[in-house]
């Protein structure tokens, strides 16, 4: 019931009165002041006048399922979405779900990781109360050999999300950091489950420092959180429902077209090494060349210094 009456505070810019909220959830007076009571206490700032009613005015920075649940606009990315304020992994839980027939666009969210995951068997420092910590779980309808896009529609939805919700120049580091001011902001991990021809699911696990105010001495110089660069705090559930809107968005377009095509222009208008000098980092392949933008599979086209074309399908690139 949190879920509901949050939401039509949020519908109404003004009061909403004890009785619509009754007569809209079917439930008793009482039922309505105790759930406003226990949302007060989680730090709602919320308004009850005698013959007006109540007017939410301000909500806390807490990723909880109602609050989370409340902002979201989509149809199927987040619903359901599933809060815990600790666990090992959001990426682990979510593929535990996925054996368990969990549906299509289950979120799974924590506030703090204690065996967060990093790309290529790194770890994720996951601190509590400050970054976002997100899996969703899909059980798309294409072919594994198309599972790796999926990551850069991720990072397509995370990078439009974090310039609506800022109004900041994030950008896309190939193929999924996302960055600002030339720092990494967020990380996407995608893990997939399949067969040769059939995936059982892929889950996408998203973290993003938000109001992180410092960071472990290895990473200082790469890592930032929009917190340090824009000097101001933001609120994680409203960045976290965004970045689903476009993500069910971006997805339903990739899904439709079976490739990047629909978001190719997009990503690489987005892409910060577009049209820079890079290096390409492969095991046994290093070479540099000029970034020229992905095609449609989400490869990236490099031009070499003697005018050839490579096109990357994996590792590293500097910027
Ligand atoms: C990277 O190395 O850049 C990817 C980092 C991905 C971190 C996120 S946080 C939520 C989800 N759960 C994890 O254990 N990892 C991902």
């Amino acid at each position: 019931m949190k879920t509901e009456i949050l939401t039509i505070l949020r519908e109404n810019e003004g009061y909403v009165s004890g009785q619509q909220l009754c007569d809209k959830l079917n439930v008793s007076r009482t039922a309505v002041w105790k759930v406003i009571e226990q949302l007060k206490k989680e730090g709602y700032k919320i308004e009850a006048v005698r013959n007006k009613g109540y007017h939410l005015t301000e909500s806390p920075d807490v990723m909880s399922q109602a609050e989370i649940e409340s902002r979201l606009e989509t149809e199927w990315a987040g619903n359901p979405v599933i809060y815990m304020d600790e666990t090992d992994s959001t990426n682990i839980q979510a593929k535990k779900l996925g054996e368990a027939g969990g549906k299509h666009g289950t979120l799974v969210v924590s506030d703090r990781q204690t065996a967060g995951k990093g790309r290529r068997g790194r770890g994720w420092e996951s601190p509590s109360g400050a970054s976002i910590y997100m899996s969703i779980l899909l059980r798309p309808e294409f072919l594994p050999d198309k599972a790796p896009m999926l990551t850069l529609v991720m990072a397509l939805a995370v990078a439009e999300a974090v310039q609506e919700v800022t109004g900041e120049a994030a950008g896309i580091k190939w193929p999924n950091d996302i960055v600002l001011n030339k720092k990494k902001i967020c990380g996407i991990l995608t893990e997939m489950s399949a067969e040769i021809d059939y995936i059982n699911h892929v889950v996408i696990g998203v973290g993003i420092n938000v109001n992180t105010e410092s960071f472990p001495e290895e990473i200082q110089k790469t890592a930032t959180s929009l917190a340090i660069e824009t000097g101001k705090k933001w609120k994680r559930p409203d960045l976290a429902a965004a970045v689903m809107r476009y993500f069910e968005n971006y997805y339903n377009m990739f899904a439709e077209a079976q490739d990047l095509k629909p978001l190719q222009e997009r990503y690489n208008r987005l892409l910060v090494n577009k049209d820079r000098e890079i290096q390409v980092l492969e095991p046994g392949h290093e070479f540099g060349g000029t970034a020229l933008g992905i095609n449609e599979t989400g490869e990236l086209i490099v031009r070499k210094a003697d005018g050839s074309i490579e096109e990357i399908y994996a590792g590293e690139v500097s910027v």
